[in-house]
């Protein structure tokens, strides 16, 4: 297995993990994190996945339709990886980034000890239950975002609640960018969070 190119900023636990979007890098939401989890350790990481040179976490047939074998490897992949972090682990992930952070709760619910998604959809349905009990999520998705249906991150809320996360989702009047009302309550979210975790 080859590492993935990371960037890891040291802090407090739990050490929230940084998963860009579409074209983005290890850099990409490291003010974000900083302004989500003031004083948390960071690590960004980059997809290893190029589509057109711009990078991604799995590979797509096309906008939305996903290339599910490569997902599962590149879920798996993930997931092994952060297998070797020491302490619990926080996802922040937008768009592509949030998606295969959905996929390692579907698939490898372990990894993670808690989720923050934004703009993540329905990244595939697992085979077996995942056990997620009382798993802590959020998500913020936007009500007129023409990437990520809301359709479809309603039904991916639904999944996880059914597999028994905790799950507070956030639906904002914006498109795919994100707006500063799920960012504040993102933070406002894993600030109580984090205490248990
Ligand atoms: C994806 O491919 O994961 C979604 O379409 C979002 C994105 O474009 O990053």
């Amino acid at each position: 297995m080859s590492d993935f190119v990371y960037r890891s900023i040291p802090g407090e636990a739990p050490t929230v993990v940084l998963l860009h979007g579409t074209g983005g890098d290890e850099n990409d939401l490291v003010s974000l994190g900083q302004m989500i989890a003031p004083g948390s350790a960071l690590l960004g990481i980059r997809g290893k996945v190029l589509e057109n040179g711009a990078p991604r976490f799995f590979r797509r047939l096309r906008e939305g339709v996903f290339d599910l074998e490569d997902l599962r490897f590149r879920t798996n992949e993930l997931a092994d990886f952060l297998a070797r972090q020491a302490g619990p682990l926080v996802a922040l992930g937008y768009s592509n980034g949030a998606n295969i952070a959905a996929s390692m709760l579907l698939l490898r619910p372990e990894a993670l000890s808690a989720a923050i998604l934004f703009r993540a959809m329905v990244p595939l349905t697992p085979d077996a239950p995942p056990d997620l009990t009382g798993k802590p999520v959020f998500m913020g998705t936007g009500q007129h975002d023409p990437i990520i249906p809301l359709e479809s991150a309603e039904r991916l809320a639904g999944m996880l609640k059914e597999y028994g996360a905790d799950v507070t989702m956030k639906v904002v009047n914006a498109g795919h960018g994100l707006a500063k009302a799920e960012v504040e309550g993102a933070r406002g979210w894993l600030g109580e969070v984090r205490k248990k975790l």
